[in-house]
């Protein structure tokens, strides 16, 4: 596999099959992944891999704080920008329409909507849930390089078949991991990323996720 078709092989991956990950891959796409730039070498990524026992005492756990609604929620970041408008806010609301629309779940069905959502919280049935996470202090340039490392992560996965989706919904149950998975006091929880064997076939995973003309996010000078 090159690196384009990892490139475009990769896609958020919402339903896995039954089946475990080797973790002596796990180590080998984590210890290539480490090759990521980041300004001044500074490498903030930090993150926890958990599975088996741990995955399961953590889906429950947070599970029991799903019935009570938003009163559980605690990111320690907004997901999205209170702003967001345009294309950007089109673009969001429309990759959360197609993946309805492909499981023929119609925007009245609040609960239907909601129980999908909540798929987040079982890791989309992954085997392997990577926990990411960053001392607080890191500003923008950081975790611009968090998220070079994690497309890292994510394409080397796809060199070794697996498939994957961040999950920035994690954050919201920051609280609830950390009563669970250690994470440093000093640390901002960011995102999970659910890893694993997609199960390709399935609705959730084919529906189209465009993205915006080349022409209207590039621009060209002295061409
Ligand atoms: C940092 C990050 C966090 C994300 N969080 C979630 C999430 O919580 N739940 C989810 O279903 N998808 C999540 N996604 C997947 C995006 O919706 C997806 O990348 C986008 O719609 C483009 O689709 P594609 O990844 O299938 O190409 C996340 C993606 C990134 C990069």
């Amino acid at each position: 596999m090159n690196v384009t078709q990892a490139v475009t092989s990769r896609r958020s991956i919402r339903a896995f099959l039954d089946k475990p990950v080797d973790p002596a891959v796990l180590r080998r796409v984590l210890e290539t992944a480490q090759n990521a730039p980041s300004g001044g070498n500074t490498q903030p990524w930090n993150a926890v891999m958990v599975t088996g026992e741990p995955l399961a005492r953590l889906t429950a756990h947070v599970a029991e704080a799903i019935p009570q609604g938003l009163a559980a929620y605690s990111a320690e970041y907004p997901i999205y920008p209170a702003e967001l408008e345009g294309r950007y806010a089109a673009s969001r609301f429309g990759v959360g329409e197609a993946m309805y629309a492909a499981l023929e779940i119609p925007r009245e069905d609040k609960a239907g909507r909601m129980g999908v959502f909540a798929n987040n919280f079982r890791a989309f049935g992954a085997p392997v849930l990577m926990l990411v996470h960053t001392p607080r202090y890191m500003g923008l340039p950081q975790w611009s390089d968090i998220g070079m490392w994690l497309q890292t992560v994510l394409l080397l996965l796809r060199e070794e078949g697996l498939d994957s989706c961040a999950q920035e919904a994690w954050a919201v149950y920051q609280k609830q991991i950390r009563e669970v998975v250690a994470i440093p006091d000093d640390h901002i929880f960011f995102c999970g990323v659910a890893i694993g064997w997609g199960d390709r076939e399935a609705a959730v995973n084919s529906f189209p996720v465009p993205r915006e003309p080349l022409d209207n996010v590039v621009r060209w000078e002295g061409f």
